[in-house]
C-alpha cells in the first residue's frame, strides 16, 4: 500500500446503478412514481403491514439479482491501481463489490441482508437469496426478520464514518443522485477546502444548493465515469 496516494471518496446513487437496469428513485417512472415511500419505507408501515413492506424488498432484490455492473461501477474498480478509493453509496444493490471495488461502505443498508428487529447488531445473510425474506423467517428473540434497510425516519448509523471519509479526501466524486435525501446528501460538505469535488449526473447543472466548488459534469455514469476516470488516471 502506497501511503502517499491520493485518497478519492465516491457518493454513488441510484443512477450509477439504472444502466444496469435498477430503476432510480424520483426519475419519471422511478420507484417513488408507482409506491408511496409510507407504504413500503418506513418503520411505521413495517409494523402496519409487514408482508407489504418485505414484499417490496424482496422485488428489489429480485432486480438487483438480474442486473450486473456497468461501465460506471468497472472504471471505479480500475482507479484503485493509483489510488487509495473509498465508495460510499446510498444504493443497497451490491454492484460495486460485485465489479471489484475494494471498499464499499453502504449509507442505506444491503439488500442481501435481513436484520432482527430487536437487536439492530444481528445482521444475517438471506439464504438463498433468490427466495427474499420469508414471512415467518424468525429472529432469536421469535420476530420477524425485517430487511436490513435504513427506513425513512430512522438514523443512518453509517454516516459518521462516511463523514469522517470525506473529511480526508483530495477528491470527491459525486455520481448519479439527485441530492435530495439528508443526511447523504450533506456529506460533500465535510470535504477539505481544497479537495476537488466533481458531480456526475444527468441532470447535474440543474441541482440547487451545490458547494460551490462542484464541478458539474452533464452526463450517463456508464460514459461519463469511465472519461472521469481515464483523466484521474492520467493526472495521478
Ligand atoms: P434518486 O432517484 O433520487 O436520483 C437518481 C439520480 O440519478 C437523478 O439525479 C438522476 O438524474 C440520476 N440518473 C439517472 N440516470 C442516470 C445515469 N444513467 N447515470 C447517472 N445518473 C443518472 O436516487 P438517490 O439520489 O440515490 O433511500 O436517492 C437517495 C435515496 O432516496 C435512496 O438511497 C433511497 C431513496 O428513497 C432509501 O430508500 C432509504
Amino acid at each position: 500500500m502506497n501511503e502517499n496516494r491520493k485518497k478519492i471518496v465516491v457518493l454513488s446513487g441510484a443512477g450509477i446503478s439504472a444502466e444496469s437496469g435498477i430503476q432510480t428513485f424520483r426519475d419519471s417512472d422511478g420507484l417513488w412514481e408507482n409506491y408511496r415511500v409510507e407504504d413500503v419505507c418506513t418503520p411505521e408501515a413495517l409494523a402496519r403491514d409487514p408482508e407489504l413492506v418485505i414484499g417490496f424488498y424482496n422485488q428489489r432484490l429480485a432486480q438487483v439479482l438480474k442486473a450486473k455492473p456497468n461501465p460506471g461501477h468497472t472504471a471505479l474498480v480500475e482507479l484503485e491501481q493509483k489510488y487509495d478509493v473509498r465508495i460510499v453509496t446510498q444504493n443497497i444493490d451490491d454492484l460495486h463489490e460485485r465489479a471489484g471495488s475494494s471498499n464499499v461502505l453502504h449509507l442505506h443498508g444491503d439488500i442481501r441482508k435481513k436484520r432482527s428487529q430487536v437487536d439492530p447488531d444481528d445482521i444475517e445473510d438471506i439464504i438463498p437469496l433468490e427466495k427474499g425474506i420469508q414471512m415467518g423467517d424468525l429472529d432469536r428473540y421469535g420476530k420477524q426478520f425485517r430487511p436490513h434497510i435504513v427506513f425513512f425516519g430512522e438514523a443512518v448509523p453509517n454516516i459518521e464514518p462516511a463523514a469522517k471519509l470525506v473529511e480526508e479526501a483530495d477528491i470527491v466524486l459525486i455520481i448519479g443522485t439527485s441530492l435530495n435525501v439528508y443526511p447523504a446528501a450533506g456529506l460533500m460538505y465535510y470535504a477539505r477546502p481544497d479537495a476537488k469535488i466533481y458531480y456526475i449526473d444527468p441532470k447535474a447543472e440543474s441541482a440547487k444548493g451545490l458547494d460551490k466548488r462542484v464541478v458539474c459534469i452533464a452526463g450517463k455514469a456508464g460514459t461519463a465515469v469511465p472519461e472521469m476516470v481515464r483523466q484521474l488516471m492520467e493526472e495521478a
